[in-house]
């Protein structure tokens, strides 16, 4: 049967997936208790719609760094698509290209930043890892500026890897055909025992991510290129207001799906003091757990210029390939459109704090 809303991707992929592959896409660190918060944290919140408003006609576009966009939802950057399609990250970008809005590439994806821009024209920022090794870092940033991403996107939640307990027991290791290929011949994972370390990728990240990053590596990256930062991974309000000093474009508020540190606060949550805290210095995006239409315009409510989909987005891909991700992607923009129609919004711009309550 044909999914009717983006949950009903999950059992699809599942069937389509090696379980491995899908636990590691679907799982989140400990006992998942931040995952399943990130939906609660939605379900907490009830919306308060006006009524005898004229939306005959409901414009869902939007603007995110200086870029128009069909609607308030970019595709997140999730590590290794091939996992889920051999198609990847090439079907990702051309169905978000279709789907008019911008796509974030993982430093992690299983197809060449250069082959990912080539495969659709449409608005992509690059997502960043910092490796220890600087020149690796700086690299990436050259070849995601030469390629025209039009925006670097800084993950600040991963000095170490979150502790996923399904990866640790399937020993999850990547298939000999998914590899990280922005690096290849950098990163080998080759020879790295995954029993030693829990999984393939925490070897991976411990032993080549930075760990001792801080504030003034961030002045660096802004010394090395001329894109607009975005730092993806906030939580505190003080870090928000760090961000918004160090002069950064914008940020993700975001406790990366649930995958991290176990128990945190969901961005939902926080939004409300991130906003007021930073004001308009910075554009502020948020992710985890954003399923409905209505989600969206809850987040939108509290303050997010726009928001980020993560998991959705490659159940779709495992589903049906690009034409899955594509109607990922179209069942969102109707759900996006009918709330704002019954919430009494002709637009984007007529979602206020107003609109919704705690339960
Ligand atoms: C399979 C998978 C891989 C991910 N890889 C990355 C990544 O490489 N870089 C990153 O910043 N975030 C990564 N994330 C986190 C997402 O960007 C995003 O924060 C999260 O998925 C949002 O929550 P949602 O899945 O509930 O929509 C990944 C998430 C998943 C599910």
């Amino acid at each position: 049967m044909d999914p009717v809303n983006l949950s009903e991707f999950e059992p699809l992929a599942r069937e389509r997936m090696a379980q491995q592959a899908f636990d590691y896409v679907s799982g989140g660190a400990d006992d998942e208790i931040s995952m399943k918060e990130n939906r609660a944290a939605f379900a907490r919140l009830a919306l308060l719609p006006r009524v005898l408003i004229d939306v005959s006609t409901v414009d869902t576009s939007t603007r995110v760094l200086n870029q128009d966009i069909s609607f308030p939802v970019m595709v997140a950057p999730t590590a290794f698509q091939t996992l889920a399609h051999a198609d990847g990250e090439l079907a990702t970008a051309r169905a978000t290209t279709a789907a008019g809005t911008i796509m974030i590439v993982s430093t992690l994806a299983s197809h060449r930043l250069e082959d990912i821009a080539a495969a659709a024209p449409g608005p992509k920022w690059f997502q960043l890892y910092c490796y220890k090794e600087r020149s690796v870092t700086q690299e990436l940033v050259k070849r995601a500026e030469t390629n025209g991403y039009q925006a670097i996107c800084v993950t600040v939640d991963v000095p170490r890897l979150g502790r996923r307990e399904r990866d640790f027991r399937n020993q999850f290791t990547l298939p000999p055909d998914v590899v990280p290929r922005n690096f290849e011949g950098v990163a080998d994972l080759a020879g790295i025992d995954p029993a030693e370390h829990g999984s393939h990728l925490t070897a991976h990240i411990a032993s080549l991510l930075d760990d001792s990053l801080t504030w003034d590596d961030i002045d660096w990256l802004k010394s090395i290129t001329t894109l607009p930062l975005i730092l993806k991974g906030i939580l505190a309000t003080e870090d928000a207001k760090l961000a918004s000093e160090v002069g950064v474009a914008g940020i993700v508020v975001s406790n990366h799906g649930g995958r991290q540190l176990d128990g945190v606060v969901t961005a939902l949550d926080v939004l409300p003091d991130i906003v007021s805290a930073v004001g308009d210095r910075v554009e502020v995006f948020m992710d985890g757990g954003i399923r409905r239409g209505t989600d969206v315009v809850k987040a939108l409510a509290l303050g997010a210029r726009a928001v980020l989909l993560g998991r959705p987005s490659v159940w779709g891909l495992a589903a049906d390939g690009e034409a899955g991700v594509t109607k990922v992607l179209h069942m969102l923009r109707d759900e996006v459109e009918l709330a704002l129609a019954l919430c009494g919004c002709p637009n984007v711009a007529a979602v206020s704090s107003e609109l919704v309550r705690s339960r």
